[in-house]
């Protein structure tokens, strides 16, 4: 019988972990998954009530799942798909994640930025670079480019290879089931950027 960490094993989504490949996956994936640096990810919110760490163990699962049809490299589908979100720096603040080393993961958030270095056109660049920080023996060609071209077709440059083909394709349908949680998040822009707005005017 094999030994799962109870701090990995209760946060895994029950239809990856009731799966009968699931052993399969986790033997590729069980060195990230424990890391402390992704451990991390559960307080890192991807959207609002979905963590990074939720949303990355689906779309690495289905990722992996997909390559079996697709006849694609399973390893490089796993560990691309559980770190293409992998950035430095949160994008939702929370109290969990502000008390996290003195506020380290949220620095970045607080700076005035134009909109070309919004999250959703850096974060990939930055996912790409992390992932070689903590994982430098992980570093490959496909594995990098899958992470860097993820955000296709909102980054312009499509992925090289068929895993990130698949990749960027189970990040999208994801997206589709986490559609309440972007609507969530869109009213919080909406509402901030009439702020914002209301604030000029008054200049
Ligand atoms: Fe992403
Ligand atoms: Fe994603």
């Amino acid at each position: 019988m094999n030994y799962y960490d109870s701090n990995v094993i209760k946060y895994l989504d029950s239809s990856i972990v009731l799966n009968p490949f699931f052993d399969e996956w986790y033997s590729i994936v069980e060195e990230i998954l424990k890391h402390p640096e992704f451990q991390k990810r559960k307080l890192f919110m991807h959207h609002h009530n979905l963590s990074v760490w939720d949303h990355s163990t689906l779309v690495s699962f289905k990722a992996f799942m997909a390559s079996k049809y697709f006849k694609a490299d399973k390893r490089v589908c796993a560990i691309a798909g559980l770190l293409h979100d992998f950035y430095s720096q949160a994008w939702i603040s929370t109290p969990e994640i502000e008390a996290l080393e003195d506020g380290k993961y949220t620095k970045a958030m607080k700076e005035p930025k134009p909109w070309y270095k919004m999250h959703g056109f850096t974060h990939a660049k930055d996912a790409s670079i992390n992932y070689i920080k903590y994982f430098p023996h992980l570093e490959d060609k496909k594995i990098t480019n899958c992470i860097l071209r993820h955000m296709f077709p909102l980054n312009i440059i499509p992925p090289r290879y068929r895993e990130g083909l698949i990749i960027t394709a189970v990040d999208k349908l994801n997206s589709v089931h986490e559609l309440p949680s972007i609507v969530y998040v869109s009213k919080k822009v909406i509402k901030k950027t009439y702020h914002i707005l209301s604030d000029v005017n008054r200049i």
